[in-house]
């Protein structure tokens, strides 16, 4: 039975929402109007990101040799796992890297092709995976491929003569030597990008914002030239360290790219080196801050412009990174290999809310990075296993797709060294086809959550799918042969207008249920 709006009401004013310490439920309320929609999610959100760097492409994607690999040279297992992810949008070839790499290197025989000093990550890169390994890639697996261009150290007849290559029919001398190469058909590469991380001084090629600015725009200028359906990603910041002027950064890159760029990279990565995981746990409140300024940033420059003209934020590296971190002087084949626990797979969940929540701005966004490298998916030279950052990804990219929906909210909070109000219930909702898809975060290490959704103008329709991701506690984490955060069927209640579900602690919890209009 349905309860009435009165009774539902009068039952939460009953209840304070406030974190009690009896490890009773926590109780928390959401309300849902179908009609006051956020935006369409645009599926680019779950992205992901392949770098030439340690072992993400070499002993990861790709394996020449190895018994668990195609003749191409493809791991089997790991092109099934990435599958699973059901990647939109991969980029390449960095990150850093892409600042030193010229990427006529990687394309002709394999056998023929030079090896480079590499300064990014310094080794030496033997340039056997090129444009057409990527791309072939991208094109097997019906990921959309996003390419960033070398705007460090190369220049702006390469970053053109890349996208002729890729993307022209034919008729000119590039495009003949791409068929020579054995490929007739032009990829058409959609999405490119300008130079990676080029506020950081780490970067090599690193500039000023005016000076990046104004080569940028050269190269936008040449590469949409060469073909105008191309969208062009200009790299805004990606150091938020205390003196660095981010929003300056922002500003003064659009000054000279907002009639060409269409997005605005972002890069973040969040850590618990402190292990303090109430703080951890409210990393989403400080992404979404960054998005709403970068927001006010991007309407500012295109104040003179025609309201028709968008630029959209690319959040293209984002995820928690913060053990396998040196100083910018990472040797080695085993380097950025983070092994993933709970809480930052909970992290992670949130940070997806917080993308589909700011869905009118955020149209891409990029996991950084797919196998081995920060990254969901884990091999050697047997096996591999799924971290338990695969999990609310997974989730994520396969459920939350349509609408994302405005939410009211209602619920306790906590306090932080840095956040004076953080709810213990973090939460996205998505109109998919008439199903609501819920992601549902109980923050509280202890105590369960009784949530209750109440939709103003729909009633749910059939049985109601819950998956959680949980483990035994906060630091679980998985390894060869070892499951202990993965994602499990649940229960949840659906009767007329409203569904009930108790949050485990410290979990994610997707809910799936089909509506009807009243
Ligand atoms: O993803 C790892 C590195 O982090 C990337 O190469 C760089 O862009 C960022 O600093």
């Amino acid at each position: 039975m349905p309860i009435t709006r009165r009774a539902f009401a009068a039952s939460l004013a009953a209840t304070p929402l406030l974190a009690q310490s009896d490890g009773a439920p926590l109780k928390s309320r959401i309300k849902i109007d179908s009609e006051r929609t956020i935006a369409p999610i645009d599926p680019k959100i779950y992205g992901n990101f392949a770098e030439h760097l340690g072992r993400c492409i070499e002993g990861g994607i790709f394996d020449e040799g190895s018994p668990l690999s195609d003749k191409q040279g493809y791991r089997q297992d790991v092109r099934e796992a990435v599958k699973g992810l059901n990647v939109s949008l991969l980029r390449w070839p960095g990150g850093n890297f892409a600042s030193n790499y010229d990427w006529r290197d990687g394309i002709g025989p394999r056998d023929k092709r030079p090896a480079r000093l590499e300064m990014a990550w310094h080794t030496v890169e033997d340039n056997r995976f090129g444009t057409h390994e990527f791309l072939n890639y991208c094109e097997e697996l019906s990921i959309e491929p996003y390419i960033c261009v070398n705007l460090g150290t190369g220049t702006w007849d390469q970053a053109q003569s890349w996208v002729e290559y890729c993307n022209l029919e034919g008729g000119t001398a590039m495009t003949d030597l791409r068929k020579r190469n054995g490929r007739t058909k032009p990829w058409k590469v959609k999405y490119w990008s300008l130079g990676n991380e080029m506020d950081g001084p780490w970067q090599m090629g690193h500039r000023s914002a005016e000076d990046y600015g104004k080569f940028a725009l050269e190269a936008a200028k040449l590469m949409k030239w060469t073909d105008p359906d191309i969208h062009l990603v200009a790299a805004g910041s990606s150091n938020f360290n205390a003196g660095a002027d981010w929003t300056g950064w922002n500003r003064t890159v659009l000054d000279h790219l907002r009639h060409h760029a269409d997005y605005l990279s972002l890069h973040t990565y969040v850590g618990n080196r402190a292990n303090d995981y109430y703080e951890f746990m409210a990393s989403s409140l400080e992404l979404d801050a960054r998005t709403r300024v970068a927001e006010g940033i991007i309407r500012e420059s295109l104040t003179s412009e025609p309201r028709s003209r968008k630029i959209y934020i690319a959040w293209d590296e984002w995820n928690v990174w913060y053990r396998a971190r040196g100083q910018g002087r990472e040797v080695g084949r085993r380097i950025l290999e983070e092994h993933y626990n709970l809480e930052d797979a909970l992290v992670v969940a949130t940070m997806l809310n917080t993308f589909v929540n700011n869905a009118h701005i955020v149209k891409i966004a990029n996991m950084a990075q797919l196998v081995n490298v920060i990254a969901p998916i884990f091999t050697d030279e047997k096996r591999l296993y799924l971290q338990t950052i695969y999990y609310p990804l997974q989730l994520f990219a396969t459920n939350s797709h349509g609408t994302a929906l405005e939410l009211f909210k209602e619920g306790p909070t906590y306090k932080t060294k840095s956040y004076d109000e953080v709810p213990y219930l973090d939460s996205s909702a998505v109109n998919n086809n008439g199903n609501l898809v819920l992601n549902l975060v109980n923050r509280h290490r202890d105590q369960p959550m009784d949530v209750t959704v109440q939709l103003e103008d729909r009633k749910f329709s059939g049985t109601a799918n819950a998956v959680e991701v949980n483990g035994p506690d906060i630091k679980a984490v998985n390894d060869f042969g070892e499951t202990k955060v993965s994602a499990t069927k649940r229960d949840a209640q659906a009767a007329g207008s409203t569904l009930r579900i108790r949050l485990a602690p410290h979990s994610y919890t997707m809910v799936k249920a089909a509506t009807t209009s009243l």
